[in-house]
């Protein structure tokens, strides 16, 4: 997803830099559009370093003011077309009557006409500029039309005044963005530690039991999480896939490393979805030099510590969701490891159906929770996780009720 956030200026242009990290932690791109007035305050180098995109400053590049390239232009109209968002933040009174009155000076106007995308708006400005009937005016015009205003909050102001007209919180500015984006922030304040990818048992230096797990179920839900909201634990098995920048991530090999790092963070955690493919066996001892090849040989093994029995033992208030990868009989083993390990929910997929389940793209899976079950027809990793994320938000709203009561 791609959000434009337009700065404008005023005293609180420097605030927008914490949007772009704080958009950049649900997994947004980020492209930053300062008006001339917002260089004053801020310098484009800023959100230039932050968000990884260069700085949209004028209509064209600098220095191509009076000798127009097509090409810049080109490349603005890019932008404004595969944007799925307009934020402007801090908005001025001057910038949202532009918008009203379609007046279009300079990039930022010209991209708010020229988008179909949602807009979103923060204002910030001096008290009596913010209840001036004309400010009012058009705010109404704004919001007939469809745009989001994130409301100013109240108190002292940078030019000494007190009322309201401060820019609202950033994650209230944020919030209304991921909301105009089609994603709520139902994990806001929610820590979740997820488990992902396969392990690796050493045979000895250069040999391992593993498995086949590709890591992607487990990297759609923090993906996916993150999104909407919460902070995530990813504690993270061999895999090629790239975390999402804002899960904080541990890399882990063995069965033995998972439960150390998992048991670490439980503290931390509200929520625990543990999609691992941890290794059930390893070998009782890994050899120190390579095993040379001499006719048949037998692996001594013993079974790796169950991760998921263990934190679901020592749980306080979180919520456990595990996993489980079944061949046969599938719904009686899930209910039997949903009762074995005492966990909130667990969700099984049938790993012998082709072209879902392990190094797959797709999966199909059955929800179990204690008092109720949730079929989820073959579909992508990704609306897998949103499901499996819609489960965790209900059990979680159950079991801070039950709390309370
Ligand atoms: O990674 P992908 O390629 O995207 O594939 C996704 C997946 C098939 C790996 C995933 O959807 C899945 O099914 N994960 C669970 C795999 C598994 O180990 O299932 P299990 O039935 O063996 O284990 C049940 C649960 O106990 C799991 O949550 C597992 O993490 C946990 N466990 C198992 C063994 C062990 N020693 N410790 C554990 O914590």
């Amino acid at each position: 997803m791609k959000v434009a956030l337009g700065v404008t200026g005023g005293i609180a242009a420097y605030k927008a830099a914490e949007i772009v990290r704080l958009l950049q932690d649900r997994g947004v791109r980020v492209q930053v559009i300062m008006t001339r007035a917002a260089q004053e305050f801020v310098r484009p180098l800023t959100f230039a370093a932050l968000s990884g995109e260069k700085v949209i400053t004028g209509m064209f590049a600098p220095g191509e003011e009076h000798t127009p390239n097509i090409d810049s232009a080109i490349e603005h109209i890019a932008v404004a077309q595969s944007m799925d968002a307009l934020l402007v933040a801090p908005a001025t009174a001057d910038v949202l009557a532009q918008f009203a009155q379609g007046i279009a000076p300079d990039f930022l106007t010209t991209l708010y006409l020229a988008t179909t995308a949602p807009v979103v708006v923060a204002p910030a400005m001096n008290v009596n500029m913010w209840n001036h009937p004309a400010t009012q005016a058009n705010l109404d015009t704004l919001r007939k039309r469809g745009v989001k205003v994130v409301e100013p909050g109240s108190g002292y102001l940078a030019c000494g005044m007190v009322g309201q007209g401060r820019l609202a919180e950033n994650e209230a500015i944020v919030a209304a963005v991921m909301e105009a984006l089609g994603t709520s922030q139902d994990l806001a304040g929610e820590t979740i530690l997820l488990t992902a990818g396969p392990t690796r048992e050493k045979i000895d230096p250069v040999r391992y039991l593993t498995n086949r797990s590709s890591g992607r179920m487990g990297y759609a839900i923090a993906e996916a999480a993150l999104r909407r909201g919460a902070r995530v634990l990813l504690v993270a098995g061999p895999t090629n896939l790239t975390p999402p920048g804002a899960a904080e991530t541990t890399r882990v090999e063995s069965a033995e490393e998972m439960r150390n790092a998992a048991l670490n963070l439980l503290p931390q955690a509200s929520i625990v979805i543990k999609t691992a493919a941890v290794a059930d066996y390893r070998t009782k001892n890994s050899a120190g030099q390579k095993i040379k090849r001499q006719g048949p040989m037998t692996l001594d093994l013993e079974p790796t510590p169950d991760i998921l029995k263990e934190i679901a033992a020592r749980k306080q208030s979180q919520t456990v969701i595990g996993f489980a990868a079944e061949t046969e009989n599938v719904l009686e083993h899930a209910r039997q490891k949903l009762a074995a390990k005492n966990l909130d929910a667990i969700v099984v997929n049938d790993v012998s159906r082709e072209g879902v389940g392990f190094d797959s793209d797709r999966n199909a899976v059955t929800i179990i929770t204690r008092d109720e079950v949730i079929e989820v027809p073959e579909t992508s990793k990704w609306d897998v996780a949103q499901r499996v994320l819609d489960i965790a938000v209900k059990l979680r709203a159950r079991q801070k009720t039950s709390v309370e009561a």
